[in-house]
């Protein structure tokens, strides 16, 4: 039965209403179906013949009918093709193999991994109590190597569809000198740095993480890496900031913080450029423009991080309590937007 498509009973508003419950909280079967066929490496086990499942278990190790019936599930979703009790690729489930060029293997299996997965579970006690399932979840990465080299690949997964937008969004050859801070294996100021020549760059991560990163060649005479803390600092000093992702894992006194070092650190001429989604404020919403992912991921960062997803009213206070001002809104063909502000005196 496809709930969403039945036209017979989704007719009227009345008996719209309840299936769309069901297919709601029914929802997280499909992803923890596409997790697993992440985890199993079956897109990269397929080659461009029909295969049958009895031959993909067999390449992956797993019960031939179970993974049938799975591979059934996440192609009735447009993962995979069936055809004649057989499966090749589509656009989709090309990109699960670790070879694509924009690879979202490593993503699909991040938000997979147990300390996610099971952090969800605990939703109803994050919310009785306000407080988070981890209580540091980059120590927590830091105490499991293997998974934070899960990290580390899902976050450049996420690269790869969402730093395109952002660089053509905005012009970065504005920047004689740009940090990204908290930017984790340099992706987006490598970026930057291919498409801004004159710009220089410096990335700024903990030590651990700086220890495992490789700077591409083509550009390292223009960047370099910086381990340290956000929170002490001291912070690099230019005229350009990137924040990606960072804001949204930290509450609002912690990001307070983190502003306050980087306005220490920037000359008086500095902006700074927060790259998040941001969420619908109530007159996106009076529009009936309630719904963006923005309000997906600010519940990941509820029950990960303690941290939030923010409006531009937020963004605002963030930025006043820290030496900022909020100077532009730019959205991107994404669901980030760059959040750019500028140094008060
Ligand atoms: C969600 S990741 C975002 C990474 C990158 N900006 C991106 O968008 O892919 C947050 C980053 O903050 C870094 N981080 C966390 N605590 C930090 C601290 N105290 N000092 C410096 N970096 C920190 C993490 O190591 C991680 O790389």
């Amino acid at each position: 039965m496809e709930l969403s498509s039945d036209r017979t009973v989704a007719k009227t508003g009345e008996t719209e209403s309840p299936m769309k419950l069901i297919e709601i909280s029914a929802g997280y079967w499909l992803p923890r179906a596409l997790h697993v066929v992440a985890d199993l490496q079956v897109a990269d086990v397929l080659d461009d013949e029909p295969r049958s499942a009895a031959f993909l278990a067999d390449k992956v190790g797993a019960d031939a009918d179970s993974l049938d019936r799975l591979l059934r599930l996440v192609a009735s979703h447009g993962v995979f093709d069936r055809r004649d009790d057989k499966y090749v690729h589509n656009v989709l489930s090309r990109a699960l193999r670790a070879d694509h060029p924009q690879s979202m293997r490593a993503y699909v299996q991040l938000v997979g991994l147990p300390v996610f997965w099971q952090s969800w579970g605990a939703l109803e006690q994050v919310v009785r109590t306000g407080k988070p399932a981890v209580d540091d979840i980059f120590g927590y990465f830091k105490a499991h190597p293997q998974e934070l080299e899960t990290f580390d690949a899902g976050m450049r997964s996420k690269a790869q569809s969402a730093i395109p937008p952002v660089v053509a969004a905005y012009d970065f050859s504005v920047f004689r000198a740009i940090a990204d801070i908290g930017g984790g294996q340099g992706h987006l100021v490598e970026a930057i740095l291919r498409s801004s020549e004159q710009t220089r760059g410096i990335l700024f991560d903990q030590p651990h993480v700086i220890e495992r990163v490789k700077l591409d060649e083509s550009i390292a005479h223009r960047l370099s890496a910086q381990g340290g803390d956000f929170f002490r600092g001291p912070l690099p000093r230019c005229d350009g900031y990137l924040l990606m992702e960072v804001l949204h894992d930290w509450t609002d006194a912690h990001s307070t913080q983190i502003l306050q070092q980087i306005r220490q650190a920037a000359p008086d001429s500095a902006k700074l450029l927060v790259i998040e989604t941001v969420l619908p404020d109530e007159n996106a919403w009076a529009n009936g423009k309630g719904n963006h992912f923005g309000n997906h991921i600010d519940i990941n960062m509820m029950v990960l991080t303690g941290g939030r997803e923010r409006t531009p009213a937020e963004f605002e206070r963030l930025f006043s309590a820290s030496g900022w001002s909020l100077s532009r809104l730019i959205p991107t063909y994404s669901p980030y937007s760059i959040v750019e502000a500028t140094a008060r005196s």
